[in-house]
């Protein structure tokens, strides 16, 4: 019989903040944080483990959610994080021009996160910056693959790495998964939101939006999935509908026929997506009662006036994903 020891999250941090410092030493070590909850955990451990010796940036790749920057920025202050903000914006969606295959766009923007922190950490005063801290865990190498399993897609933080890097890797949360990433945010004392967030992808917006990225098609999947996380919180907190692990809109590349007043409109189509989840490997689709499904669809054609389909999606992981790319 094989007995499943239950993870202990005071255990954990001990043994995780010796390994850092046994890792990062008397060196410098810079780690970013998304938004996501796996990289704040892994941010705010670091912190714990080698205070002075750390940078933590928030890069604004410009395809973060609605208001994110100005939410992350409040949480880092509530566990005194110092956070320094790279605008590198332009960037993300200049690199990305073009690029329609959801593998690309992927490696794409795991290499410009890397080379944006090489030069942060080149400006870091003292310079000495050694370490790369990121928040992967076990699902982000799971599935991208290697050791003979298949590639089912490079997370940013794993197959999306430049094969060249000046910076070496110390990634703390590796073996766990998320629901265990969780558990070690409420012990290290994070706010519930931060702990409780829910997942949010490296690669950010861009694999909602399939296809070619723009800022046009930006600006509709952050207004999208504003909705989305308002009409469902809502629905949630009130009772009407068990809350997902994850839930969002995507942005599909084609656009359908329709009616605007008296008039034919060709209009873009979004995809809302709801989960449960324990770990993110598997996945089925929520139920959602209708009437927030209609609210949802009725606040997204009259708030994002060039879209004008909305579509729920009831695909279980497998044989889907839960992100569109
Ligand atoms: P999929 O789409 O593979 O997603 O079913 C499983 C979970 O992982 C998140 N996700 C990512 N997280 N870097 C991340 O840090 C990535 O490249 C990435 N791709 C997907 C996704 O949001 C879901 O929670």
């Amino acid at each position: 019989m094989v007995t499943i020891m239950p993870f202990d999250p005071k255990k954990f941090i001990a043994g995780s903040l010796e390994d850092i410092k046994k890792t990062i030493r008397d060196k410098k070590a810079i780690t970013a944080v998304s938004g996501g909850v796996d990289s704040f955990v892994a941010a705010t451990l670091a912190n714990k483990a080698v205070p002075g010796q750390l940078i933590v940036v928030y890069v604004d790749n410009g395809l973060m959610r609605k208001d994110e920057t100005a939410k992350v920025k409040k949480a880092a202050e509530s566990v005194g994080m110092d956070l320094n903000v790279v605008d590198a914006r332009k960037r993300f969606l200049d690199a990305l021009a073009g690029a329609t295959d959801p593998e690309k766009k992927r490696k794409i923007i795991g290499e410009l996160f890397v080379r944006i922190f090489e030069e942060e950490a080149k400006k870091a005063k003292g310079k000495g910056v050694d370490f790369l801290i990121q928040g992967t865990i076990a699902p982000d190498w799971i599935e991208s693959g290697g050791l003979g399993r298949d590639t089912i897609k490079s997370h940013h933080n794993v197959g999306g790495l430049p094969e060249k890097m000046d910076l070496k890797l110390c990634e703390p949360l590796r073996e766990l998964y998320k629901h265990e990433v969780r558990m070690v945010g409420r012990e290290l004392g994070l706010p519930e939101p931060i702990f409780n967030r829910q997942p949010f992808p490296g690669p950010a917006l861009a694999v909602r939006i399939v296809g070619e990225v723009s800022e046009e098609k930006v600006k509709i999947v952050q207004e999208a999935c504003d909705i989305v996380e308002t009409e469902m919180d809502a629905a949630s907190l009130s009772g009407r509908m068990e809350k997902p692990w994850q839930y969002f809109a995507a942005l599909l590349p084609s656009k359908t026929v329709g009616v605007r007043g008296d008039e034919r409109a060709y209009q873009y189509t979004i995809v809302v997506r709801a989960v449960r989840s324990l770990d993110g490997m598997t996945a089925s689709f929520s139920y959602i009662p209708h009437e927030t499904l209609e609210k949802i669809s009725t606040r997204i054609t009259n708030e994002i006036r060039s879209v004008g389909r909305v579509v729920y999606d009831i695909t279980n992981k497998p044989p889907g994903t839960i992100e569109m790319e």
